[in-house]
């Protein structure tokens, strides 16, 4: 968090109240529950008792439960949710674009915005806490929570990610919880909770810098991965939790098990007989809270007393936890909250992120459509589907699933943003499929809008997937209107990437939503009318074939073709891909110097013109390789992006500072060095668009 306090005042306070608390109280401090997990009357029990933590209260029990805790004097419980993608477990929140979705932005401005947004509403409820950002990789496209990440590249999701943080802690009165620590999405097969085969020099060379960007940018929480590394449950590393979050990225918020990480241990990855044992790891390895164990509580207690776990142990762990509790001015009285649940400002700010999101794909010209008098037809269930518009962490899915409330805040779908823009009479609407395998009767039309794509529960926790086909009944019907319609324009509504070459094949445009928000529907057909040009990028690679996975753009080099027999070369969309309706032309790119030296920096600079006849945004890449290094690195590597607006006919310069520490590799010896020798630079729209510099580190 970055409100200033005064640390010497807030040391002492939490000294003299922990030199007050017995023991019980300690570990309650550490104990987070929640209704759904234990039981509404355990819940109430851990009320009355003084646990420092609950999760998903929602409604009346919330006010119910704080006061209850402070008419008996105990010390307030940190309140947590996940909004993930705004405070949607409320109905009646504002629903932003899914992760994966607002990362096609590449606007780290916007992203900040809907963190501040996202955590006054969140504070409107009175909680305190949201676990988000995910600043997992989506690098494998079979594990269901690639909708959860910002992408495959740890230099965007860092800065999406730190953007993020940012927001959500700005006001000072709600925190943020960096997850989950540490490569959950590289497991084995891409599925949840598996063990993640990586050495440690990969962890710090790719998993690490997202959650060292987030906590310099004041992230107060950090909550654990479910699997393990090396044959260690993550829950239980020391190596991780104290030795490389707290000594050496010097991490002083508290860290979080994630739900019933103690209970896993045991029971499925079987390294401790019993729920005591796993909990004594639990806090060792240096875990602060316990999610939703609630042996946690009796089991340190009595370790405690056995000496399984040292008193000043204890002590730093409750520490910790207080510490964020003292920052969000929990101990004072005038913790208050206007209520901004689904205010105007954050709808207008839905709808700017949301047309930032859209991603054009494909576009024979038929984009945007010409004001014409033919009717347009929409077809497909996700064109009405409101839960695969929202995507998952919506109260619809979470805490428990509630499919057929009826939403309280905005929900464009494609047609009811059709209808808004185009107007009702001038379109009729086909159902087209159903995700049981079939295909409805089709009605011709000059102009078909076809929203494709996949099911919220072919994503998410528990929901991977062994390939990213779309339904083969999608792809029929595809076929059929292609026989009956004149232009086709197809918009992938899905939780992740999806194939999409016979998707290309049998139409003139493609945008990709992924689950675009309240808001999306509405800015999907807006921008199918041309009321604004698409800016979008794409923060993550869609393969031709699934067995192409992970087909993520950084890898490490080899020379064999570096292709399957079976499949088209490369990626069908690049990381970074993205049409306009306007055209950037770049000139004068160049480097200040050919040399770059400790300490110093060089200038790689640009000018850019919009010579299209739409305003529109540019985002120009930046990346780097190290021509001859130590150990293999990545054919190439993002470590700079600039979001450039620029009315039509407009020029304007665009500049990177690039330092030696922007250059860096970790060595064979886990040390993060920038190497001496020549390196590429490489600018321009995409990656088959690249100007090449060359710089020499001296
Ligand atoms: C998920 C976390 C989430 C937690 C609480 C877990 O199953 O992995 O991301 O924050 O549940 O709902």
């Amino acid at each position: 968090m970055n409100k200033k306090i005064d640390t010497e005042k807030c040391e002492s306070f939490i000294d003299d109240l922990i030199s007050k608390m017995t023991l019980e109280q300690k570990v309650l401090q550490l104990q987070q529950v929640s209704a759904n997990c234990v039981g509404e009357k355990k819940f109430w029990e851990f009320v009355d008792k003084g646990a420092g933590s609950f999760l998903h209260v929602l409604g009346k029990d919330l006010p119910k439960a704080k006061k209850k805790m402070k008419n008996a004097d105990k010390i307030p419980a940190i309140y947590g949710i996940d909004a993930i993608h705004g405070h949607a477990l409320h109905n009646g929140a504002t629903v932003f674009p899914s992760q994966l979705s607002m990362a096609c932005s590449w606007n780290p401005k916007l992203v900040e915005e809907m963190g501040v947004a996202t955590a006054s509403e969140v504070a409107s409820d009175g909680i305190e806490w949201m676990f988000s950002p995910v600043l997992c990789l989506g690098r494998d496209l079979r594990w269901g929570r690639v909708d959860e990440t910002f992408g495959e590249d740890p230099y965007l999701v860092g800065e999406l990610g730190a953007a993020i943080v940012r927001g959500y802690e700005k006001a000072g009165n709600v925190i943020a919880c960096a997850k989950h620590y540490l490569g959950y999405g590289e497991a084995t097969g891409g599925m949840d909770s598996y063990d993640t085969e990586v050495t440690e020099r990969k962890i710090r060379e790719v998993f690490l810098p997202p959650f060292k960007k987030a906590i310099d940018a004041g992230c107060s929480s950090i909550m654990t991965a479910y699997g393990s590394i090396d044959g260690t449950p993550i829950t239980a590393s020391h190596r991780l939790m104290t030795e490389i979050l707290r000594d050496e990225l010097g991490f002083d918020g508290f860290v979080v098990t994630d739900w019933c990480n103690v209970e896993h241990m045991v029971n499925d990855q079987k390294v401790f007989p019993s729920n005591y044992e796993s909990s004594v790891a639990c806090i060792n390895a240096g875990n602060d809270m316990c999610m939703n164990s609630p042996d946690f509580y009796p089991s340190i207690v009595k370790a405690v007393k056995n000496g399984d776990v040292t008193e000043e142990t204890l002590n730093d762990r409750v520490r910790n936890v207080l510490r964020v509790k003292y920052r969000l001015g929990m101990f004072e009285n005038n913790r208050k909250q206007r209520n901004t649940i689904g205010a105007e400002k954050h709808k207008k700010l839905n709808h700017a992120i949301a047309k930032e999101s859209l991603v054009l794909l494909e576009n024979n010209g038929v984009l945007p459509l010409k004001k014409s008098t033919d009717k347009i037809g929409v077809y497909g269930l996700n064109a009405t589907d409101v839960h695969n518009t929202y995507g998952d962490w919506t109260f619809y899915t979470h805490p428990d699933l509630n499919l057929n409330a009826t939403p309280l805040s905005e929900a464009y779908t494609v047609w009811e943003g059709m209808k808004v823009v185009f107007g009702e009479g001038n379109l009729f609407y086909n159902q087209g499929y159903d995700f049981n395998g079939n295909i409805f009767e089709l009605q011709a039309c000059d102009t078909a809008v076809v929203v494709l794509g996949d099911h919220f529960t072919h994503n998410g926790e528990c929901h991977d997937r062994q390939g990213i086909e779309v339904e083969k009944n999608q792809i029929e019907m595809l076929k059929r209107l292609r026989k009956l319609c004149k232009n086709i324009i197809v918009v992938m509504i899905c939780g992740k990437p999806l194939l999409l070459d016979e998707v290309k094949e049998n139409s003139d445009a493609i945008i990709m939503a992924f689950n675009p928000g309240g808001r999306g529907g509405l800015a999907i057909a807006e921008m199918i009318n041309g009321d604004f040009s698409p800016s979008g990028k794409l923060p993550i690679s869609i393969p031709h074939r699934s067995g192409q996975i992970p087909c993520y753009y950084n890898r490490l080099p080899g020379w064999h073709a570096w292709k399957y027999v079976d499949s088209p070369a490369g990626n069908a969309y690049d990381f970074g891909d993205g049409l306009s309706y306007t055209k950037f032309d770049y000139a004068e790119i160049k480097v200040s110097s050919k040399k770059l030296r400790e300490g110093k920096s060089v200038t790689v600079s640009g000018r850019i013109t919009n010579n299209g006849d739409y305003d529109g945004a540019e985002i120009v890449q930046l990346y780097y390789r190290d021509v001859v290094s130590s150990v293999i690195t990545p054919v190439k590597n993002l470590c700079g992006f600039r979001k450039i607006f620029l009315k039509k006919g407009e020029t304007k310069n665009f500049s990177f500072k690039i330092k030696p520490e922007d250059l860096s590799l970790v060595n064979a010896n886990c040390e993060r060095v920038t190497e001496k020798g020549k390196f590429q630079l490489f600018v321009g729209a995409n990656l088959k668009n690249l100007t090449v510099l060359e710089i020499e580190y001296v």
